[in-house]
């Protein structure tokens, strides 16, 4: 694969002593965006909270650009370049639109400025004096994501950015993602919604658990959608 950005190699986490990730592999080109599908509880937020170092023990490789980060603390693992974009958001209530905005550190140069990330959220930019609480849940999760392309990030976590989100939303945040890729950001998805998957992702690796199953290119997901059904139960 060319330009490999990220290249995860026999991953195990662990959350105290429940072993959760039992050997992840995968890797994602720069440029790309790639979807992690699975069932409930198959290990997809353990898997990008593993690549942030996020979780109590790991063990394996992830590297990163060519660099491996396996032993970096995850503010060091963000100032090589990846953020996570959690399933909760994490958007400050007492905060204004532009206090969120800013309150991610700039790790590095290439993030979008201010006036870029109002051009590609409009709504944020109208309701920039908004507190975050008062905010749809939508717009939250807009923010969420305009708050790391701002920080120089390359590679983007996102986990479940649809979810609970009407399918309006859903689809803006479709147009979202594609105009991110068009930026050059990377981006890798954890969703459970394959049909919005196959309008925004170049390849899909299915998790069941706390291992990789499959990989999928998006352009035979029609043909594999019996063997989907199977592995998601739905
Ligand atoms: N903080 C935690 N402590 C212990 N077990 C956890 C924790 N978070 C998740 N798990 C367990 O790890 C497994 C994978 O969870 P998760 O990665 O959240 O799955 P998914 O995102 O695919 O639904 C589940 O069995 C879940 O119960
Ligand atoms: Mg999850």
């Amino acid at each position: 694969m060319a330009d490999k950005l990220l290249q995860v190699r026999g991953l195990n986490a662990w959350y105290g002593e429940s072993h959760i990730l039992q050997g992840v592999d995968l890797d994602v080109a720069e440029g790309e965006v790639v979807t992690l599908l699975g069932r409930n509880g198959a290990g997809k937020t353990t898997t990008l909270k593993s690549i942030m170092g996020l979780v109590g023990r790991r063990a394996g490789s992830v590297q990163f650009r060519g660099g491996e980060t396996i032993a970096l603390r995850s503010d060091l693992i963000a100032r090589a370049g990846i953020a996570l974009c959690p399933e909760e958001r994490g958007i400050f209530a007492s905060l204004s639109v532009f206090e969120n905005l800013m309150l991610p550190p700039v790790v590095a140069p290439g993030g979008l400025d201010v006036p870029t990330l109002y051009e590609l959220f409009p709504n944020l930019k109208e309701r920039s004096r908004s507190q975050g609480t008062r905010l749809s849940g939508g717009e939250q999760q807009m923010l969420a994501i305009a708050r790391i392309l701002r920080t120089g990030a390359r590679l983007l976590l996102l986990d479940e950015p649809t979810e609970g989100l009407a399918p309006v939303i859903v689809q803006q945040i479709g147009r979202t993602i594609r105009a991110i890729k068009q930026r050059g950001f990377t981006v890798l998805l954890v969703e459970q919604n394959f049909h919005f998957a196959a309008t925004v992702a170049d390849r899909h690796y299915v998790m069941e658990h706390g291992t990789i199953v499959d990989m999928i290119r998006n352009a035979d997901l029609a043909n594999a959608m019996d063997k989907l059904h199977d592995y998601l139960g739905v």
